[in-house]
């Protein structure tokens, strides 16, 4: 310590950075030191980097541990075998490796990985420290693995050689304090990632859930910091920050009287102490990081081609069309309004037919929501031909077939749970507080006889009728494959305790919950590379990143009223890329809000993402199934570009926030995607409430080559009349600095309080 005061500080830095192609990170490492942060920003040189001074005016220890010299912001705490509460690391090694690693969707991806060997001098606790830069996307990963390697000090280890961790962070990043701006996304069931912005004051921000299961019903576990004032889409210098976990957590901002912004992100630690025995090592969840210097949509964008390519299952791949049965029928699924619906959705140009809750049960019959989760045998008062029946309409029709299960969970009137009790997540001694239904339970996946279990829901159903089924490989001309699962998780965690853990590790409960889960998920992906899985949890109640290496899309939200459902898919994209957000036409009036809205409108929202519908088609018209077969037909031309293409906001729904325009939020909502050669482009454009002489702001677009001249198509087209710009062309610099004049209204007598415009662009 005393060499530490005697030498200049500028002597010791040892910059060690690693980049991706226009990211860099810099940490200063030596050994026998802490290590500290430098720099993370634009992409620098190696001869900027290693003349960089040591940051000044804040704590800068990229991993502080509690107790020893740090008492106020750290990431770690460890509570050593005999009561020591402090931990004191030094760096013993470290090293940078390029390599080809198998990325968590099984793709792979070139990355240069900084590992910081850490130890504590006196226990021997060892911490390793990552830092993972991708070498094609813009995406930093870091984490760190805590081992417990502890030697015998004093009492410690000669009864009891495990450690405790009270606090583990996955990390710990100072940003500069300046003008900067937090963006976050809260809301619940039907009203999720609701966008909010505000500037970090002093004092602690938190964002965390503790939901058990739902790790993003009320807030997002992905932030965004606008470095230089309040939000901007297309300009300024933003961080992103993303948690790949689908539990509980916690992300900290700690602003104290220091030049810098602390933010810590990790696996929130209430109720979750967490036990080390001698030898086991216990890895953080990664948090992604990104830089953009052109605004929040460009960190978007990096996001979603990173996830695309390393997060999601099939991120490669275009999805299906699909029409979803759950506000068709809801529970009262039978089998001739199941084969009418595939009729209907194959005559409107769709892909593919779910049929969602409501199809199994046999001793308690899911009529309502109040029973039968996990006896997911088919039920024949329903469905007499059983799942086959519906295959055998599904080939007859010549769509894919998709079911819906809700595997982790159980209710009190189930045969799963009469043989079972011991299987579901209950407090010891006390009586169980059911969940929806008033009879429902969570299945305790910390437990491998549960885990099997869930496994068996899937591989159960894909065994009798996957594509590798002997139904199909016999019959596979009679029947349809099922290719496509919705996954449903539909309650939080009540009863806190377990009957599988022991005594002394209840604490355990929820980390070890979404261990199992991922444990689970694991094997079905192995087993089954090419079934399509929707995530999906009370709606959007587990959009994140970290479950996606085994979905391929996510249920954006129950909410499908498509004027609200333009401010959920708004924050939603924040992190989430328009290839899995699941978006469907729905009836009017709307379920959840009752608000009427244009058939016009409600297409032209749910165009923005991967379209599908959720309906009762025998109750459209035949001109809406028409319009509906149009906009079908105009996705398909659309769809590589709207769901593989790169995301511009334009103008933002919500009022004040982060827009191109000072007409800020003022009932207008625009974003297009762009196709990553520049040639193609979707342009959306949204007015969201009707007034008299109202004065819209002129959507300028972006993200286009100016020098390309762009013909211009409306889709979804219901007026008499075309544009004034239909099938002409415009330069990219015209369509990006003057931008085209849009009616405000449609020239049809129709509903249009809410009118909206889809335009096709092509470069000649
Ligand atoms: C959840 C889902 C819905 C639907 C119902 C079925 O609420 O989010 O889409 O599947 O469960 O019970």
């Amino acid at each position: 310590m005393t060499l530490l005061c005697v030498m200049p500080l500028a002597a010791l830095a040892e910059n060690v950075s690693v980049s991706t192609p226009h990211n860099t990170i810099v940490l200063d490492i030596n050994k026998g030191q802490e290590p500290q942060f430098v720099y993370y920003g634009p992409r620098m040189s190696d001869a900027v980097v290693s003349a960089m001074p040591r940051p000044t005016g804040g704590h800068l220890e990229a991993y502080p541990a509690y107790g020893y010299h740090v008492h106020d912001i750290t990431a770690l705490s460890i509570r050593h075998a005999d009561g020591n509460l402090s931990t004191d690391l030094k760096v013993i090694g470290w090293d940078i490796k390029n390599a080809s690693v198998t990325a968590p969707n099984g793709k792979t991806a070139p990355v240069q990985t900084l590992t910081i060997n850490m130890q504590d001098a006196v226990y021997g606790t060892q911490v390793k420290l990552y830092y993972m830069a991708y070498q094609d996307v813009d995406i930093i990963e870091t984490w760190t693995e805590i081992a417990n390697t502890d030697k015998a000090v004093g009492k410690s280890l000669t009864k009891n050689s495990t450690i405790a961790l009270s606090q583990f962070a996955s990390c710990m990043l100072p940003i500069r304090r300046g003008n900067v701006y937090l963006s976050h996304q809260h809301g619940g069931h039907n009203s999720e990632a609701r966008l909010f912005e505000e500037p970090l004051v002093r004092g602690e921000k938190v964002i965390k859930n503790t939901d058990g299961t739902r790790g993003a019903h009320l807030d997002r576990c992905e932030v965004m910091f606008s470095l230089d004032g309040p939000a901007k889409e297309l300009s300024g210098d933003v961080i992103g920050a993303a948690l790949l976990y689908s539990g509980n957590y916690r992300l900290r901002i700690d602003t104290d009287d220091t030049d810098w912004h602390y933010f810590s992100a990790g696996i929130n630690e209430d109720n979750s102490e967490y036990h080390l025995r001698k030898g086991e090592i216990f890895e953080t969840p990664h948090v992604a990081l990104s830089f953009s210097q052109e605004g929040l949509s460009g960190v978007s964008r990096q996001y979603h081609r990173w996830g695309r390519q390393y997060q999601m299952a099939n991120g490669d791949k275009l999805r299906s069309i699909l029409l979803n049965s759950w506000e068709g029928v809801y529970l009262d699924i039978k089998e001739p309004e199941m084969d009418q619906m595939m009729a209907d959705i194959k005559s409107m140009g769709g892909e593919l037919f779910v049929m969602d809750d409501g199809w199994f049960g046999r001793k308690y019959r899911r009529v309502n929501d109040d029973c039968a989760l996990g006896d997911w045998i088919v039920d024949n008062n329903k469905l007499p031909n059983g799942v086959e029946g519906l295959l055998k309409s599904a080939k007859k029709h010549g769509i894919r077939f998709g079911i819906w299960i809700e595997p982790e969970m159980t209710n009190l009137r189930a045969e799963l749970y009469d043989a079972h009790p011991d299987w579901v997540i209950k407090s010891p001694q006390r009586d169980l507080r059911p969940g929806r239904g008033g009879t429902q339970l969570v299945l305790d996946l910390g437990n491998p006889k549960v885990q099997d279990f869930v496994f068996s829901v899937v591989d159960n159903l894909m065994t009798a009728y996957g594509p590798d089924s002997k139904l199909i490989k016999e019959h596979g001309d009679e029947y349809e494959p099922l290719t496509y699962i919705k996954w449903d998780a539909n309650m939080e965690v009540l009863n806190a305790g377990s009957q599988y853990q022991s005594m002394d590790n209840q604490s355990h409960l929820y980390i070890d919950y979404h261990r199992g889960l991922e444990s689970v998920l694991r094997r079905i992906r192995a087993k089954y590379p090419d079934l399509t899985i929707q995530n999906c949890a009370s709606g959007g109640g587990r959009v994140g990143w970290r479950p996606m290496p085994w979905f391929d899309e996510y249920w954006t939200s129950d909410c499908t009223d498509a004027l609200q459902r333009i401010y959920i898919q708004w924050g939603t994209s924040y992190f989430m890329p328009a290839l899995g957000m699941a978006c469907h036409i729905s009836a009017s009036p709307n379920h959840q809000t009752h608000r009427r809205v244009s058939l016009k409108f409600r297409t032209d929202v749910a165009m923005s993402g991967r379209l599908g519908m959720e309906i009762q088609p025998k109750n459209m018209t035949d001109e809406e199934k028409a319009q509906c077969q149009q906009a079908i037909r105009d996705y398909k031309t659309m769809r590589s570009v709207v769901q593989m293409g790169n995301l511009y906001r334009l103008q933002s729904p919500y009022p004040g926030h982060a827009n191109v325009s000072p007409y800020s939020g003022r009932n207008l909502a625009s974003l297009m995607y762009v196709s990553d050669d520049q040639k193609q482009a979707a342009f959306f454009w949204w007015k969201l409430e009707m007034f008299q002489h109202e004065h819209l702001p002129k959507v300028k677009m972006a993200g286009l080559d100016p020098d390309k001249m762009y013909t211009i198509h409306e889709m979804n087209r219901i007026d008499r009349h075309p544009l004034a710009f239909e099938g002409k062309a415009y330069s990219g610099a015209y369509l990006m600095q003057v931008g085209l004049d849009i009616p405000y209204s449609h020239d049809i007598d129709e509903e249009t309080d809410w009118s909206s415009r889809v335009l096709w662009l092509e470069a000649q």
